[in-house]
């Protein structure tokens, strides 16, 4: 078949910063396309430019065979493109069928809602996205929110889809799903780009795949004869290590009690239930699970952050002191961390500098003040070492906005800053490697087991079974709000040395 997209030679500079550096890429029609790459490595501009968001400085975009220049997205999304971002992009306060129809249908009052929605109900069905079309999008799942971001596209008759990280927050078997109707939409003919940094889903789903490294394409291979190594290798422009080494040690004292935490929502339903678990110092304390099973609630307890509308009961105690109930600031005092699923709702300002979001929450700390102000000294050193220190990769401007930084070194920035706080006596992470490519989930897990290793207590959620499995000491399998089951530190070993099937059965145990 012909190709869909043909991109010759695209130049896009950021200042001094060449973040696509003479790209050409053809997709076929009716293919599924995998793009990866380093953090930073060029693949959110380049969508971003075949969707018309951004200009390219030179080079051209042929669309089935004809050259077209946009010069927004409405004219992308003319031409039969359609795109997902990275962060979705819907509104919250509207339900599904108002953000599908958003932006294309031009009066409100004219509408006639119950037929669109019946429309955009038998779209679902049709393509395996089954939603309810008159839901509020602030109640549904990131799972269910995708759908809607799909349906969006397919609502436009987009016949090009472009899936930036669709599935970073997605659970197994909802990425199982999206594949499914990646792959029917494919065999209709649609040809769909897809960005990830799970190179065993590009493996799994792709019919080829093109692997970019500093602004530049290093080459495009048939998935058929690609390995993940390769990939990794190509990404990473070296060997990575796919497995770490995580040695065992005796763990101390316990650090961080929950004891018989209940959480009932302030709609009634209840999200935790005598849920217990200790960390003990040098442990690293993995919880597995679906998303959707008290995690959110878990966290917001431990950070102070819960509705106080809810119901709580039982403890949470550090070191012996209560903690339950206090602010995130006297929580923080304590010396606990946190790395929160959303980064960018919780941990970061985004039009700051990445000098300022590395001391955001630890501004008090002495050693970024001089007399009664700051010292714009120490605080920029601080900078340099933490971007060394977790391989920060940024253009080398004088201190650039965060929201200039690609996603997955916006994520390194939350890290250095909550991993490096003085007096840290327990580190609560959740999702700590989302949208982090894999060289850099390498180096982070390097960090949290060298953390560990110094004594640290650590709570790690995760829905990666894979990096739960890798890091952990002991592992809690959450379901339903309570912890079903735990498995102690030789079934840990077990499973991560001697491939013992733990997966598996740490999947009975979560669903
Ligand atoms: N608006 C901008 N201003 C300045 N620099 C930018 C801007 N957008 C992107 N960049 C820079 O361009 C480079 C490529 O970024 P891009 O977002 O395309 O990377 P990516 O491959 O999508 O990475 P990730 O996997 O982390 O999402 C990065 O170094 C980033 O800092
Ligand atoms: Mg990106």
């Amino acid at each position: 078949m012909a190709d869909a997209i043909r991109l010759s030679g695209i130049n896009r500079q950021f200042g001094q910063l060449k973040a696509n550096d003479n790209v050409s890429l053809s997709v076929r029609a009716g293919s599924i396309h995998g793009l990866v790459g380093e953090n930073g490595a060029g693949k959110s501009t380049l969508s971003n430019i075949l969707y018309g968001l951004l200009r390219p400085d030179s080079g051209t975009i042929e669309i089935d065979g004809k050259v077209v220049v946009f010069t927004s997205a409405r004219q992308a999304i003319e031409a039969g493109i359609g795109m997902v971002h990275q962060h979705f992009m819907l509104v919250p306060t509207l339900t599904v069928t108002e953000n599908i129809i958003l932006g294309r249908e031009r009066s409100r009052f004219t509408l006639p809602f119950k037929r669109l929605e019946q429309e955009i109900r038998e779209l679902g069905v049709r393509h395996g996205l089954e939603i309810d079309p008159c839901a509020l999008v602030s109640t549904l799942s990131v799972g269910e929110q995708q759908r809607v971001e799909i349906l969006k596209l397919l609502y436009r008759q987009a016949r090009i889809l472009i899936l930036d990280e669709p599935t970073a927050v997605l659970s197994p078997p909802e990425t199982v799903k999206l594949f499914a109707t990646l792959r029917s939409l494919a065999a209709e003919g649609r040809t769909i780009l897809l960005i990830t940094h799970k190179l065993d889903e590009v493996l799994a789903v792709s019919d080829s795949v093109s692997v970019m490294r500093k602004g530049a394409l290093v080459g495009t291979i048939p998935t058929a004869s690609a390995t993940k190594e390769e990939l990794a290798r190509m990404m990473v422009g070296r060997n990575v290590l796919l497995k770490i080494d995580n040695p065992q040690q005796v763990p101390g004292r316990p650090v961080l009690c929950i004891e018989r935490l209940d959480y009932v929502a302030a709609d009634g339903s209840r999200k935790l239930h005598e849920l217990g678990l200790k960390v003990h110092e040098g442990e690293i304390y993995g919880i597995a699970g679906v998303e959707g099973n008290g995690q959110s609630e878990l966290l917001s307890l431990l950070w102070g952050t819960f509705d106080r509308h809810a119901t709580v009961g039982g403890s949470i105690t550090l070191g012996g002191h209560p903690m339950l109930g206090m602010s995130p600031a006297a929580i923080a005092g304590l010396g606990v961390s946190m790395i929160p699923e959303d980064r960018l709702k919780s941990a970061i300002v985004p039009e700051y500098g990445i000098e300022e979001n590395l001391i955001f929450g630890r501004h008090r700390e002495r050693g970024f003040h001089r007399g009664i102000g700051f010292d714009h000294d120490k605080i920029h050193r601080n900078a340099g070492v933490m971007i060394d220190r977790y391989d920060i990769r940024c253009s080398s401007g004088d201190n650039p906005a965060i929201a200039s930084l690609s996603g997955g070194n916006q994520q390194k920035i939350v890290l250095a800053r909550e991993m490096e706080r003085p007096g840290l006596k327990l580190l609560v992470l959740a999702q700590p490697t989302r949208g982090v490519d894999i060289g850099a989930i390498e180096l982070i897990h390097r960090r949290i087991i060298d953390a560990r290793r110094n004594g640290l207590a650590i709570l790690l959620i995760s829905s990666e079974l894979e990096e739960v499995i890798s890091l952990s000491t002991r592992i809690g399998c959450l379901y339903k709000g309570s912890i079903r089951h735990e498995f102690n530190e030789d079934a840990v070993r077990r499973g991560r040395e001697e491939a013992s099937g733990l997966e598996n059965e740490i999947g009975l145990h979560i669903t």
